[in-house]
């Protein structure tokens, strides 16, 4: 048996004698005496092979990278001039009298110190390898230290874990399904559960009150460096409660989180209406460690000329918006090109410009395309409106709303970025008010958050203005990230026939898709809410790593592949028989 992990040894074991299992990190000989790294999940000490014990010393030579020991041996004090200060164990070595080969290795596919030099396809397909390194070994750990942290809260809370069904219907979270075909129901399909949003209300329905469960959730759509097609939530439902009750909860789970694994105050969560998030920062999770703000010149610009601005101040639809960078006069023509391409991206058709290089002389002092287009007396009020100082740019968007709100809010990241105005530190709010639906760009409506959000009016008030209508969802933001959402649900039947007839959902068609749900809520249906944590984005942030997938142990490509087993695959013609399915068109192996 061990006696202590390699990573795990101090000066408190000197002259003990110990017995560690781990991998070969490197072996180097220095004439005479070989050092091993030994490595194993709490870290990496050295190991030192002398001559005196032949046998052993043997075998050590014969030792590669990788390769898997056990090695008997003292922990002893290194000399003043042998410590190493940048290893956990430097102070330390163990003098090996005793080593086994337990397996031996091929050379390995990358040398996992220089992983930066091979492409994440390579490190997807060797992920076991890719998982040795100390760096995501740490961040897996710290993932379970963060599920341990959840559990106990919510097991403290009074929560019960229930699970829920993999195989069932269609969830709508938004997200196109994964489907599984059923070979007992020919022609019929699971589908991959998107969320447990309806099979959790339905245990408030059962009187279980309060309800969690870490569950894998499955959605076929795009992927980003924070999306994968199969995540996992911390879900959570609760009777009874109120969405400042539900609010608290969350808040406090957080909080207690961030204490435990990171010793970190976050203290209270701010509230931001969805409003006043758009108006502000042109987007419903802003990154409040960033002070840019977007502020509208729309009065001001219905004085000019210019039609290019003049158009969207005019329509109650557009908007014209100024985002004032402090000390961005700096910014070259060449990265102002890139900005403007860049806002291309969110249908932008151009990003005017006005840098302020001496604010005491008037016009003069100020260098801009659109300067020409505009009364002086309107830049003098829009300078004051913006609080314009010498050595700002000033970047302007004028378009629909959602298109000023997207590109100058994607735009405010980006500069901060580039221009290092970017606070440390975290940076949670709550984003509350959302509208109830959207318009689907086809002449209806969608919901903001699912079908099943409470509005927040009655349902007469509802139905006679649902595109004015609030909902009482309420979504929680951390560095610009949304971490997680919920609301308070619909518990009442007529209010949820209200909201499908909305979306165009006939009540054939409810009763087809969502009947079990609409007689649940027939049957005793408690008032409540919950809420849904992307337990990979909080890992993500916790760690302060770039992309989910570095948090998942295995997770997919962009592409929704997975590189280590290739799937998906091909299956035989007898289990496509068997499901009674003909594929339509010749087997393509697509791109990756
Ligand atoms: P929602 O769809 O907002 O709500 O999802 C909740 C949280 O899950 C995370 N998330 C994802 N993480 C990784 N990859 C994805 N593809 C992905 N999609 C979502 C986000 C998000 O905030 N049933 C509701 C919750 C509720 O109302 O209780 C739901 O699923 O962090
Ligand atoms: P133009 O008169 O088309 O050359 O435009 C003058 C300036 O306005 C240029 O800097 C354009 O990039 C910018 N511009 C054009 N359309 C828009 C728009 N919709 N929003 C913001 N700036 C724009």
């Amino acid at each position: 048996m061990r006696s202590y992990y390699c990573g795990a040894l101090s000066t408190a074991n000197i002259d003990e004698a110990v017995t560690l299992y781990g991998w070969v990190d490197r072996r180097r000989d220095h004439g005479g005496v070989i050092f091993l790294d030994m490595r194993d999940r709490a870290g990496i000490v050295q190991v030192v092979f002398d001559p005196d014990t032949q046998e052993h010393f043997q075998a050590a030579d014969r030792v590669r990278s990788e390769y898997v020991l056990c090695v008997k041996g003292r922990v002893r004090a290194r000399t003043d001039a042998t410590i190493n200060p940048a290893m956990a164990t430097g102070q330390i070595e163990v003098l090996g009298k005793e080593l086994e080969i337990l397996n031996a290795a091929a050379t390995p596919p990358f040398q996992l110190d220089e992983h930066t030099q091979v492409g994440e396809d390579v490190r997807l397909q060797y992920r076991y390898m890719d998982l040795r390194r100390p760096e995501m070994q740490n961040r897996l750990i710290l993932r379970a230290k963060i599920t341990a942290a959840v559990r106990n809260f919510l097991d403290a809370e009074g929560f019960l874990d229930i699970e829920t069904p993999i195989l069932t219907r269609a969830t709508p979270e938004g997200a196109r399904d994964y489907l599984v075909p059923s070979r007992t129901h020919p022609g019929q399909f699971f589908a991959l559960p998107q969320s447990p949003q309806l099979f959790k209300q339905l245990l408030m329905v059962s009187g279980f009150d309060r309800y969690y469960q870490i569950a894998k959730c499955f959605r076929d759509e795009d992927l980003r460096a924070d999306r994968q097609p199969e995540f996992t939530q911390i879900d959570i439902e609760t009777s009874f409660l109120n969405e400042d009750e539900i609010m608290g909860i969350a808040e406090r789970m957080v909080v207690q989180l961030f204490h435990k694994v990171l010793a970190v105050d976050l203290g209270e969560f701010p509230r931001m209406s969805w409003s006043e998030a758009m108006d502000r920062f042109g987007s419903d999770k802003p990154d409040l460690r960033i002070d840019l703000e977007l502020v509208s010149i729309d009065d001001l610009m219905q004085q000019v000329d210019f039609k290019v601005f003049r158009g969207p101040a005019d329509d109650p639809a557009g908007r014209v918006a100024a985002l004032r960078v402090p000390g961005g006069a700096g910014i070259s023509r060449k990265d102002i090109d890139d900005y403007t391409r860049f806002v291309g991206i969110y249908g932008a058709r151009g990003l005017a410009w006005i840098k302020v290089n001496d604010l005491a002389a008037g016009v003069d002092g100020l260098q801009s395309p659109i300067l020409k287009f505009m009364p002086e007396s309107v830049v003098a009020d829009m300078m004051q409106r913006l609080n314009a100082a010498n050595g700002d740019i000033i970047f302007f968007g004028a378009d629909k709303t959602s298109v000023v709100n997207e590109s100058l809010g994607a735009l405010r990241l980006k500069v901060a970025q580039d221009q290092g105005l970017v606070r440390e530190g975290w940076a949670p709010l709550w984003v509350v008010d959302f509208p109830m639906f959207e318009d689907n760009g086809h002449g209806g409506l969608t919901p903001l958050h699912h079908p099943f959000t409470a509005p927040s009016c009655a349902p007469e008030a509802l139905v006679a203005d649902p595109a004015g209508a609030l909902s009482r969802a309420y979504d929680m933001v951390l560095n610009g990230t949304e971490l997680g959402g919920g609301s308070v649900r619909i518990h009442q039947r007529d209010m949820q026939q209200a909201v499908f007839r909305i979306l165009g959902i006939s009540d054939a068609e409810a009763d087809e898709k969502f009947g079990f749900l609409l007689q649940a809520l027939q049957y005793g249906a408690p008032p409540h809410g919950g809420l849904a944590f992307g337990l990979d984005r909080l890992v993500m942030l916790m760690t302060g790593s770039q992309s989910i997938r570095d948090v998942i142990a295995f997770p997919k490509t962009q592409s929704a592949h997975c590189a280590l087993t290739d799937a998906p695959g091909e299956v035989n013609e007898a289990q496509l028989k068997e499901l009674n399915i003909r594929l339509r068109q010749a087997r393509a192996v697509p791109a990756e």
